[in-house]
């Protein structure tokens, strides 16, 4: 098992009608900026809930922060929030607005050009605190240090962690995921299993408890994503599909295993490039990943068609199952697997191979995911 430290400071308040626990969790004499997206917000009712818990409090709205937040109008909250004199951070959506509000808070700590950080996540090294109202199971988000931020005019949507972005607390009350669109249900079924598989599919390394952990994870998401699918307003599942998409992505998973996300890296471009949905992109490149590295990750791949799909026969038939079994179910949710089904061709394979040269990138839990099996996994998905 590899060595690891664990410690992750957010606290989880969970469960129905825990949206007026905010109260008690801001500090008393905070200057908060109460941080949203597009609207969802209001039409469903989470905004006068949040607003009812933080009456009489001070506080400064920053609305319109986009799906794959955009780095022009995180920049204008910044602003903002120091014209207002801003201590505290409440985002109150789903892992845009929550990234979004990560972006402002490190930026809010940072002179200079934020963009600095995302270039080079190494400057980013402080944050206002920040605590979330989770609207949307998916990113993990409300419970790790990280974020990913678009910038539109240069198509590049780039990742940085902050070892102080963890939010404060988050409330995660499954009763406001009842108004998400189908199509967002399924993004965070695809999105949970992914970083579940970025963690557990790389190669042995004897981290038994956690091997295990991760198997329930995407068992828990198997049974339930086809129930979800059907209607995404009866409590427990919705409950249980929550506090999966936090788990696999709080660093709980990760503890004494190597990692992957090469499959994350390459999906961002594809949202850079075509705007495609995060988990849109993880269902396409992830069949790929899984065929194409299949040498390097061949006894994970076995583990995971046995104890996760039940498969039975030789192991390279069980690892040939562990691909089929995947695009399966990310077909059976209702979501598309190939480039070509998006109008992807070719002409993004190159760019985006161009662009991994010039950075200088080798992906995956060893580095082997050069330029050139980025170019194989992407024709796989043609
Ligand atoms: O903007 P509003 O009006 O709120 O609408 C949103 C948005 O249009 C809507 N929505 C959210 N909660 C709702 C709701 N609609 C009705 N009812 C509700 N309860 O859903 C749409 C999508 O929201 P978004 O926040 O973009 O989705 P998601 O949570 O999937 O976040 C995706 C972003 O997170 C990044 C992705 O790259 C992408 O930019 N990720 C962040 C990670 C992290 N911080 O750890 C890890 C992930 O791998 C991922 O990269
Ligand atoms: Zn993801």
């Amino acid at each position: 098992m590899n060595n690891f430290t664990f410690c992750n400071p957010t606290r989880l308040i969970f469960g129905k009608g825990t949206i007026a626990r905010l109260a008690d969790e801001i500090p008393a004499d905070a200057r908060i900026m109460m941080t949203y997206g597009g609207g969802s917000i209001r039409r469903n009712g989470v905004y006068d809930q949040v607003m009812a818990a933080l009456r009489g409090r001070s506080v400064v709205e920053f609305g319109g922060i986009e799906p794959n937040p955009e780095y022009a109008t995180l920049v204008r909250a910044i602003e903002l929030a120091r014209v207002e004199g801003v201590d505290f951070l409440l985002a109150v959506g789903g892992g845009s607005v929550i990234d979004g509000t990560k972006f402002i808070a490190t930026g809010l700590k940072y002179e200079g050009d934020p963009w600095d950080f995302l270039v080079d996540p190494s400057r980013a090294v402080d944050a206002v605190p920040l605590a979330t109202v989770l609207t949307l199971p998916a990113t993990g988000s409300e419970m790790n240090n990280g974020a990913v931020v678009s910038r539109r005019e240069r198509n590049e949507k780039l990742a940085f962690h902050n070892p102080k972005g963890y939010p404060v607390f988050s409330v995660l009350d499954p009763e406001v995921c009842y108004s998400l669109p189908g199509r967002q249900v399924v993004n965070g079924i695809v999105d949970s299993f992914a970083h579940t598989l970025e963690q557990y599919l790389t190669f042995d390394s004897q981290s038994m408890v956690m091997d295990r952990w991760a198997e329930g994870l995407l068992q828990t998401l198997v049974e339930l994503g086809p129930k979800l699918v059907e209607r995404h307003d009866r409590y427990d599942e919705v409950a249980n599909f929550m506090l999966t998409a936090t788990m696999a992505l709080n660093g709980f998973i990760a503890m004494g295993v190597p990692q992957d996300w090469a499959t994350h890296m390459i999906g961002h471009e594809l949202t850079a490039l075509h705007g495609l949905d995060h988990g849109v992109t993880l269902a396409i490149v992830y069949p790929g990943m899984m065929r194409v590295m299949r040498a390097e990750k061949f006894d994970k791949l076995v583990q995971y068609a046995e104890r996760v799909w039940g498969a039975t026969g030789t192991p390279e038939q069980k690892a040939e199952a562990a691909v089929a079994k995947t695009e399966e179910f990310f077909r059976g949710l209702g979501v598309k697997t190939r480039l070509s089904e998006h109008g992807i061709g070719e002409e993004t394979i190159d760019f985006i191979v161009d662009r991994f040269r010039q950075r200088g990138w080798a992906l995956g839990e060893r580095r082997l995911v050069t330029p050139e099996r980025v170019a194989e996994i992407l024709r796989d998905r043609l």
